[in-house]
């Protein structure tokens, strides 16, 4: 069972192919993220712009490194939500042209779902990845950590989950980002906190750590609000400096300290959450998707506190890419489920698990 899978919900336009729901063939990225990092976040009209471009090229370098043509291929998965509008539309529509095209079933992917099914891919013959070993187990916790979404996830079996909880405001990737911005590191903000940060001391300052009713609900407003004041406070300036002044003002040390306490504190507020529905709910297995699943402090912090052994994923396979939109369209034809109409399959920008 060999499923091609399509990707173009954000930046990148990513297609990859996968055997059986477990062995990665290729794995293409074209990212058009040097196009937005000059305005500091994604412009939705130049992403969708960027996919028209590449969707057709990277979708034909996925079969060339697969080794495959059409005709070896079973299913074509898409990303239908939730993502940007245009960027969404860009996929569906090629995907739905190739299945009707090239006769083959079409899987709607949840590009949430799809994050975590990453972690079920364990061998590949491409060089330089790192996968777990194992396939995780069912019950299985998933915290879900990226630029759009902050989420714990209980799966009980394949297509059978509960959300646990998730980000009443900003999503920790989106904070990464935001804190970046304030320091003066470049965009995106996640890779570029995590190495200022192997230069400061992470507990420098003192940072708040949301307390909520909800046990497993996250909140990262505050956290980067905290940040921002803290910034202020360093050089002497109250609420009222721009904040648009405060990285030349900063000197390297005190950004070094901002990123590594910040890091601390946001990425042991979803630790903490994680170990505490491992404790309510004994899963067999515990895996992290998304964007900020390639921290290395999450990871440090993770392997740290859990009482069970825990595998990672390569970092190519965290960040937004089709192999995990193909391994979950592989498992869905796999167990019988329903296939999309390729005549009326739409978008769903707001989509949630
Ligand atoms: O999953 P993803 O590629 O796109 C979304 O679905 O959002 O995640 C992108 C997010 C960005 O916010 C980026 O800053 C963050 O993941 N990210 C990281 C790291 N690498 C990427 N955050 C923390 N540490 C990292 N090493
Ligand atoms: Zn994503």
């Amino acid at each position: 069972m060999k499923v091609i899978g399509i990707e173009s919900s954000c930046d990148e336009t990513a297609v990859a192919v996968v055997e059986d729901g477990h062995r990665l063939l290729s794995n293409v990225v074209a990212s058009s993220m040097d196009l937005h990092a000059q305005y500091g976040g994604v412009v939705p009209e130049i992403a969708a712009r960027s996919h028209i471009e590449a969707i057709i090229p990277t979708v034909q370098s996925a079969l060339d490194q697969a080794n495959c043509t059409w005709d070896d291929i079973d299913g074509i998965a898409v990303t239908y939500g939730a993502g940007l509008g245009g960027s969404l539309l860009i996929g569906v529509m090629t995907a739905r042209t190739l299945a009707i095209s090239k006769g083959k079933p079409l899987y709607a992917i949840n590009h949430v779902e799809g994050h975590v099914y990453a972690n079920f891919l364990t061998t590949t013959s491409l060089p330089t990845y790192k996968m777990p070993k194992n396939q995780p187990e069912f019950p299985l916790l998933a915290l879900i950590v990226s630029g759009g979404h902050s989420q714990l996830v209980l799966f009980r079996n394949h297509f059978d989950y509960i959300l646990l909880g998730q980000t009443r405001d900003d999503a920790i990737g989106e904070a990464f980002d935001k804190v970046a911005k304030i320091i003066g590191l470049p965009y995106p903000g996640g890779p570029s906190i995590s190495k200022k940060a192997l230069e400061g001391d992470p507990y420098a300052f003192k940072l708040p750590k949301a307390k909520l009713e909800d046990k497993y609900s996250f909140s990262f407003s505050g956290l980067k609000t905290a940040v921002l004041r803290l910034a202020q406070e360093q050089i002497g300036e109250d609420f009222t400096f721009p904040s648009t002044q405060l990285p030349e003002r900063l000197s390297e040390a005190q950004k070094a300290n901002i990123a590594a306490s910040f890091q601390r504190v946001a990425i042991e507020t979803v630790v903490d959450k994680t170990i505490l529905a491992y404790e309510e709910f004994t899963p067999r297995s515990v895996i992290i998707a998304g964007g900020v699943a390639a921290n290395g402090e999450l990871r440090r912090q993770l392997s740290a506190r859990l009482p069970i052994a825990i595998e990672y994923t390569d970092i190519k396979l965290c960040t937004d890419n089709g192999a995990m939109i193909a391994t979950l369209g592989c498992f869905k034809a796999l167990q019988g489920q329903p296939a999309a109409d390729p005549y009326s399959l739409e978008i769903a920008p707001n989509l949630s698990m």
